[in-house]
């Protein structure tokens, strides 16, 4: 019964032409946002900007669960109904972000390790009571010419393994997300070899440690160049390295890969996803969209539904620039999109 109930969630994550909004950023990156925008910020200003992207009227269409961060699934919308409830009376799951950050790596401190394991089961059932069905747990590894080192790689791996574990025992789907910076010169080539490094030390530990595949989602990073290479991969050889690297390092048993932007900018990202849905490469496994940045680049409903349909697309390989409508943004697609959390 637990286990079919993960499974029918998983699924439903990745539903035909629908993703996952990620708007769990913490609240010093959500601070960042609003003040660019002359906007203060203060739990209720957070609260009207987070429930401007859920009550985007359509958002359902293409959005199937969104990522909320604590502040956020303890908090009331403006019609007085707790905002996890909001999400779910439009159709769309109510996720949580469960990782307390990435901190130093001791022994190699210019590396880091995820934290939030010491009290995580009490802490899942919490979420659980307040409407969660889904949680991510980012993992972060950094390219330079000596990193990521075995150990920094292993931990990391280590800890999503057990994160996942406790997550299918409190009846919450765990989206498990390794991510491979895109910071940095790196070749595509270079990113392909640390993505599968990472990939392969990731699905060893969900292995080891018990963890159901049916009833999980991947949200792994794409294979790209690093941002100041100075030689920028195309859209698709983006998407065929991507899909060659998840081919070799994702089970079949996985329902669905739903990737991160990661810093792509918001086209760009969109692009990316429909090249690789668009591929003749068979895909065992959906292959969707958890965006951040690149679906909350430019605030607004109208640009957020704009944005989430595009992606909707995108999910089935059938996006086209005429989709952007007049003057595709290109300049956009020129930039990268910036405050991530640290
Ligand atoms: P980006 O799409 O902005 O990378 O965010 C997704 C996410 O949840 C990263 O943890």
């Amino acid at each position: 019964m637990g286990r079919q109930v993960l499974e029918q969630t998983a699924k439903e994550l990745v539903a035909e032409g629908k993703g996952i909004l990620a708007a769990d950023e913490t609240v010093p990156t959500v601070t960042k946002r609003l003040n660019a925008l002359n906007i203060e910020s203060t739990p209720d200003s957070r609260r009207t900007y987070r429930e401007m992207f859920f009550t985007t009227p359509g958002a359902a269409d293409f959005i199937s669960g969104a990522i909320l961060y604590d502040e956020t699934i303890r908090q009331k919308g403006s019609s007085g109904i707790p905002l996890a409830d909001v999400l779910a009376k439009e159709g769309i799951i109510p996720g949580i972000k469960v990782d307390t950050g990435a901190k130093p790596l001791a022994g190699s401190p210019d590396e880091t390790i995820t934290e939030g394991l010491d009290g995580l089961r009490d802490r899942l059932k919490e979420y659980y009571g307040l409407g969660a069905r889904f949680a991510k747990w980012r993992g972060v590894i950094r390219i330079t010419d000596t990193r990521p080192s075995p150990m920094c790689i292993d931990v990391n791996a280590h800890a999503l393994g057990r994160y996942a574990a406790l997550c299918q025992e409190a009846g919450l789907v765990p989206i498990v997300e390794p991510e491979v910076l895109m910071d940095g010169a790196h070749t595509i080539e270079r990113c392909e070899n640390v993505t599968s490094a990472v990939l392969h030390a990731v699905f060893d530990a969900l292995f080891t440690q018990g963890v159901r595949l049916e009833g999980m989602l991947l949200k792994p990073n794409m294979v790209i160049a690093g941002k100041s290479c100075p030689k920028q991969a195309s859209v698709n050889e983006v998407a065929t390295a991507t899909l060659r690297c998840l081919r070799r390092h994702v089970p079949a048993a996985v329902p669905g890969i739903v990737f991160l932007s990661g810093g792509q900018s918001d086209v760009v990202a969109t692009r990316h996803l429909n090249a690789i849905n668009a591929l003749a490469t068979p895909r065992p496994w959906k292959v969707s969209f958890s965006y951040g940045r690149a679906l909350q680049f430019k605030a607004g409903q109208q640009a957020f539904h704009h944005r989430a349909k595009c992606n909707g697309a995108a999910a089935l390989g059938k996006y086209t620039d005429v989709l952007e409508g007049k003057g595709v943004m290109v300049a956009a697609s020129a930039g990268m999109t910036e405050w991530h959390d640290d």
